[in-house]
């Protein structure tokens, strides 16, 4: 089983070079060559993440593949081709897209993201779930953002690799991303051994908040520290220092990230007009829940003035709400 996941292994390399090399220096190239230079994306990108093009063929790296006398059925099981339904006969599966390879631990390649040109579904493309690429253990970037996360005890998780290409540009070199929203107790277990902290950098839009509210929760139910980063709706990160610059990424992004609870309760906040009294209330009792479960009483007390200043309440009338109510620790 090693021995066919090394066969595997320098299979996707290969491919890795040959993408890069159509990417770089050829006509078929040239789109995708403008396409990432319109995104943003500098030679030292390419490199250091080794982007790639799949060309719009069938056979391309099929027959490249076939010459090295590799074997077909292993390329298909690999993910690197797929089978055609009625005579099972191998094809490209990544077509006329801009290919990310996507590497283990050790920085060895086990598949690819392929991004299409503009616009299209699905945007994304990932290899199919293999012994080799299982996407609920893979952090995007991590062999290369490995010793600055802990360096810094802290990493920084994005949703996608453009998000982490983009922000290793602007200088956060802590980057990785879990492919998308989901994050699963192994990916979280990989990060833990490595730091204790997070920074939650999602996409602005519900889906990445709703995220990051799920897995906020979970990262500090292992026993990490998380921060939350905000953007204006909208954004991502990508977006953000493609429109702001990277000054304002780090700046207004980064360091100005907020605490798990303070995330909280922006995030209850959504959606509800706080000049409407009952709307108020619920609010008010949802934080004084959250607050209740916190450990520390000075934790406790210090939201608990912070929500008071807020509102205009009082400070005694919420610390009995919490007593009574909640059942907060003395
Ligand atoms: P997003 O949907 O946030 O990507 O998905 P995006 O920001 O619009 O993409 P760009 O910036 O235009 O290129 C975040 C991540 O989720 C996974 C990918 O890994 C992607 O980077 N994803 C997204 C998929 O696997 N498939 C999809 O169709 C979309
Ligand atoms: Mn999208
Ligand atoms: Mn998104
Ligand atoms: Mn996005
Ligand atoms: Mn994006």
């Amino acid at each position: 089983e090693k021995k066919r996941e090394k066969y595997w292994m320098g299979a996707h390399e290969l491919t890795v070079k040959l993408y890069q090399h159509v990417l770089l220096n050829t006509e078929e190239g040239k789109e995708a060559r403008e396409y990432l230079e319109n995104r943003g994306f500098d030679q030292n990108m390419i490199e250091r993440f080794q982007l790639g093009f799949a060309p719009d063929s069938w056979d391309f790296l099929t027959s490249f593949l076939m010459r090295r006398n590799y074997d077909m059925d292993e390329m298909m099981e690999a993910g690197l081709l797929a089978r055609r339904e009625f005579d099972k006969k191998p094809f490209d599966r990544f077509r006329n897209r801009v290919m990310f390879p996507v590497w283990n631990r050790d920085g060895k390649a086990i598949g690819f993201t392929g991004r299409i040109l503009g616009e299209g579904n699905p945007k994304y493309m990932n290899s199919p779930e293999s012994s080799l690429f299982n996407k609920s253990r893979i952090l995007y970037g991590f062999h290369l953002a490995r010793p600055s996360i802990r360096k810094k005890n802290e990493a920084v998780l994005f949703e996608g690799n453009a998000d982490v290409i983009s922000s290793w540009r602007a200088g956060i070199d802590n980057g990785i991303a879990a492919m998308g929203t989901a994050l699963t107790d192994r990916q979280v277990k990989m990060i833990k051994r490595n730091a204790d902290k997070v920074l939650l950098c999602y996409d602005a839009d519900d889906a990445g908040q709703n995220a990051a509210y799920k897995n906020a929760e979970l990262l500090e139910k292992a026993g990490m520290t998380v921060r939350v980063a905000k953007m204006e709706e909208g954004l991502d990160p990508d977006d953000f220092i493609r429109q702001k610059g990277a000054e304002r990424f780090r700046n207004e992004v980064i360091d100005s990230s907020l605490t798990y609870m303070g995330f909280k309760f922006r995030f209850f906040r959504k959606g509800i007009n706080l000049q409407d009294e009952g709307n108020r209330i619920e609010y008010v009792e949802k934080v004084l829940q959250e607050i209740s479960k916190l450990p520390r009483a000075v934790e406790r007390d210090h939201y608990i003035r912070q929500l008071a200043d807020e509102f205009n309440l009082s400070l005694d009338a919420l610390k009995q709400e919490l007593i009574q109510n909640f059942k907060a620790r003395k």
